[in-house]
Parts: C-alpha cells; sequence; structure tokens
C-alpha cells in the first residue's frame, strides 16, 4: 500500500514551533508582505534575515514528537511505500528518523545563494551576508520558498500523489495550494484520503476520514493501525 503523508505547521505545534494561521500563529506577528515575499527581501533584507535567523536560532530549542516518531516507525514498517511531504522548514522529520521526505517549501537549515544557485547546509545568521561557500558571492537569503515563488520538487509529489493507495494530510489548514490541491488529486486517482488535525480543515474537496485530535494522540494511533494490518 503506497502512502502519502502530507505535514504542516500542526505536527510541530507540540514541539514549541508556531503554526502560521492558529492563535500566536506566525502570520499574526508578521505581515507576509513584510517577511515571506521575494519583493519584501528586495526592500528590506534586515527585516527578512532577522525573521528567518530567529526561527534557524530557535530550532535548538526544539525537538521531535511522538507525531514525527510515528511516521519515522511507519517508514521502518513500511520502507519507501511512505513518501513524506512536508510544507514545513523546521529538522524535526529528519530527526526523527524520516528518511523518505520532500521538503516542498525548503528548509531554515539550509541557505539559497542569489548569485550560483547553490543550496547550502547553514545553521548560522545570514543578517551578517557571509560569503557563499560555493561562489564567494555574497548573496545567501533563507533557503525558504516564498510566496510566489514555485515549491520544490513539484514533479516528484504529484506523480507519487496519482499512484498513492491512501493521501494522508496532517497538521495543515489546507490554505496554501499548491499542497492544498493534493486532497482533490489524489482523490480523483482513486486513493483513500485521510485528515489528522486538531479541526478539520474546510478544504473544497472533504476528506473520506477524519480524525480531529492532537498530532500526539492521532497519528501514533493511526500508524499503529496501519502497522497492524500490513
Ligand atoms: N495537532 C494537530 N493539528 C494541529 C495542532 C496539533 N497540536 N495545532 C494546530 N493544528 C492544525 C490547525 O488546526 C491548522 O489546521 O494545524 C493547522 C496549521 O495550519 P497553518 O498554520 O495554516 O499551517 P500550514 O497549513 O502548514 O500552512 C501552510 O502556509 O504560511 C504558509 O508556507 C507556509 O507552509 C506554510 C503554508
Amino acid at each position: 500500500m503506497r502512502i502519502v503523508v502530507l505535514t504542516g505547521a500542526g505536527i510541530s505545534a507540540e514541539s514549541g514551533v508556531p503554526t502560521f494561521r492558529g492563535p500566536d500563529g506566525l502570520w499574526e506577528g508578521h505581515r507576509v508582505e513584510d517577511v515571506a515575499t521575494p519583493e519584501a527581501f528586495e526592500r528590506d533584507p534586515e527585516t527578512v534575515h532577522a525573521f528567518y535567523d530567529a526561527r534557524r536560532a530557535a530550532l535548538a530549542s526544539v525537538s521531535p514528537n511522538a507525531a514525527h516518531r510515528a511516521l519515522a516507525r511507519l517508514e521502518g514498517g513500511i520502507g519507501d511505500e511512505l513518501l513524506v511531504v512536508t510544507q514545513n522548514v523546521d529538522d524535526l522529520h529528519e530527526r526523527a528518523g524520516t528518511r523518505s521526505l520532500v521538503h516542498m517549501h525548503g528548509e531554515l537549515r539550509k541557505a539559497l545563494c542569489g548569485a550560483c544557485g547553490a543550496r547550502v547546509p547553514w545553521n548560522g545568521t545570514l543578517a551578517d551576508e557571509p560569503p557563499c561557500p560555493a561562489c564567494g558571492a555574497r548573496m545567501l537569503r533563507p533557503d525558504v520558498v516564498w510566496f510566489g515563488e514555485m515549491p520544490y520538487e513539484l514533479e516528484r509529489i504529484e506523480q507519487a500523489v496519482i499512484s498513492c493507495d491512501m493521501f494522508v494530510a496532517i497538521g495543515t489548514s489546507g490554505e496554501v495550494y499548491p499542497a492544498a490541491g493534493y486532497v482533490a488529486l489524489a482523490a480523483a486517482f482513486g486513493a483513500h484520503t485521510v485528515e489528522l488535525n486538531l479541526a478539520p480543515s474546510e478544504g473544497v474537496v472533504p476528506f473520506d476520514e477524519v480524525r480531529a485530535g492532537l498530532a500526539t494522540e492521532v497519528v501514533p494511533a493511526w500508524v499503529d493501525e496501519v502497522l497492524a494490518h500490513r
């Protein structure tokens, strides 16, 4: 059984990583137009760097939770029949042990060079405009996909979604495309669709199955069921 799991900010909420649209979400304290568009970076790189440098530094004080660990356990059980597609830019899936993973919106622990296009591992700050390790230019930016930019690995993701038997969305509000359109695509190709979320999202296409609750509770229970039926 081929499974595609799409995760959003809700899976990392209980680890202490803020969501975007929830109470105290990132978009409560910051305007998207000021920190998450190429135009904002062009206009005011200091504010943008400060925003992402702070989020990158905060990764040191958070850890994967039971939901991240359950998905790693699922991968242990079904191997490459599982693909995890995350909208999150934190590294909690990897730290939990997930390997079959696509970061469609980029990664906080990487930097992208505006001169040579290199994507380099990065743990420090970017506000001080350090040189690119590949070409030496001082045009590094956070390797995060901003609004109006093309997400990563769309072809690979779409291929997996149209050929999966089960599509599962965890901790995402289903408000941002193209990710929000994957449930409809999966359903159109005959997959069984499941939502695991604190509150059912109000997407256009309903899920076949909705389990409401905290990710650290509903995800391990769902993984136990899948592994029990193998
Ligand atoms: N357990 C399960 N679900 C949760 C939890 C939790 N502990 N806490 C919050 N949620 C759910 C909320 O109910 C909401 O539906 O997670 C969802 C988080 O939604 P958003 O904050 O909108 O985050 P997300 O869907 O990942 O945002 C998508 O938008 O801002 C852009 O690029 C950014 O990747 C992001 C994209």
